[in-house]
C-alpha cells in the first residue's frame, strides 16, 4: 500500500482491520473561542476547517462511511445568532465543498430531519446528494437536525402504520425492519465513536446503532483536534477486542 498511515513514532495504522464506520462528535467549539475571549462563531468557523481536512484524511485512509455529527435537533434551541450563524456556515460549508466532493469521488448524505431547514438550505443539501449518488470512494454523512430518539420515533411510527393496516404482524418485527425506517438504512453501525472536548455523552447521537460501537474520549476541543490525532484515536481502535457479548478462547 503506497499510502502512508504512520503516526510518529507510534505502531502504524493496519490498513486490512480499519474502521468501517467513523462518527465523531465535533464538540467543543464554542469554548475553543471563549478561551480566546473570541465569538463563539469563530470556534464554528475554524471548526468546519478541521471538519474538511478529517474528512480528506478519511478518505485518503480509505474509512468506508464517515459520519460527522454537525447539528442536533436540541441544538435549535441556542440563540437565534448562533443558529443563523450555524446555517450560513452548512450553506458556505456545502458549496465550497461540492467540488471536492466530486474531485474525490465522496458521496454525500445528511441523516435528520431535512424539513427542519429553509428552503434553500434543503434544496443545496438535496442537490449535493444528488450530485455526489453515484460516487464509492467514501460515504460522507452529515448528521443535521438529528436526533437519534427522533430517529427511532419515525420507525417506531411507520412500523405501528405497518401493524395497524394488517401488513406485518408483531411476531415478524426484526432488527432489518426497525432499520429500514431509518434516516439511511444501508448505513452500518459505527465501529467507533468520537467525541472531542471532554464530555463522556452521547447527546443523542445514534442510540440504537451504538450498541457494540467502541467509544474514543478525547479532552481536545474540536478545533484543535488534527489528524494525527484522527490517526491516533484509529490506532487505538485496532488495540482493542471486540467481544460483542462473545467470549475468545485460546
Ligand atoms: C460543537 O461545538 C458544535 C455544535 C454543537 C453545533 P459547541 O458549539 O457545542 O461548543 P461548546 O460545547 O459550547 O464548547
Ligand atoms: C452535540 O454537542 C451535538 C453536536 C456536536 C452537533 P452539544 O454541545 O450540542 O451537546 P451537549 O449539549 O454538550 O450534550
Ligand atoms: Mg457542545
Amino acid at each position: 500500500m503506497s499510502l502512508s498511515l504512520s503516526f510518529g513514532s507510534s505502531p502504524s495504522l493496519d490498513p486490512y482491520r480499519l474502521p468501517r464506520h467513523v462518527a465523531i462528535i465535533m464538540d467543543g467549539n464554542g469554548r475553543w473561542a471563549k478561551r480566546r475571549g473570541l465569538p463563539r462563531v469563530v470556534g464554528h468557523r475554524r471548526g468546519v476547517e478541521v471538519a474538511r481536512k478529517i474528512v480528506i484524511k478519511a478518505r485518503e485512509i480509505g474509512i468506508a462511511y464517515l459520519t460527522l455529527f454537525a447539528f442536533s435537533k436540541e441544538n435549535w434551541q441556542r440563540p437565534q445568532t448562533e443558529v443563523l450563524n450555524l446555517l450560513k456556515l452548512l450553506e458556505e460549508y456545502l458549496k465550497s465543498e461540492l467540488p471536492t466532493l466530486i474531485d474525490k469521488e465522496i458521496r454525500f448524505k445528511m441523516i435528520g430531519d431535512l424539513e427542519d431547514f429553509p428552503e434553500s438550505l434543503r434544496e443545496l443539501i438535496l442537490r449535493v446528494e444528488r450530485e455526489t449518488s453515484a460516487f464509492t470512494k467514501m460515504t460522507l454523512v452529515l448528521a443535521l437536525s438529528y436526533s437519534g430518539r427522533a430517529e427511532i420515533f419515525k420507525s417506531l411510527r411507520a412500523i405501528a402504520e405497518l401493524v395497524q393496516k394488517g401488513l406485518l404482524a408483531p411476531q415478524d418485527l426484526t432488527d432489518e425492519t426497525i432499520r429500514k425506517y431509518f434516516y439511511f438504512p444501508e448505513l452500518p453501525d459505527p465501529d467507533l465513536l468520537i467525541r472531542t472536548s471532554g464530555e463522556h455523552r452521547i447527546s443523542n447521537f445514534f442510540l440504537y446503532q451504538l450498541a457494540y460501537t467502541e467509544l474514543y474520549f478525547t479532552s481536545t476541543l474540536w478545533p484543535d483536534f488534527t489528524e494525527d490525532e484522527f490517526l491516533k484515536a484509529l490506532i487505538d481502535y485496532q488495540n482493542r477486542e471486540r467481544r460483542f457479548g462473545k467470549i475468545y478462547e485460546f
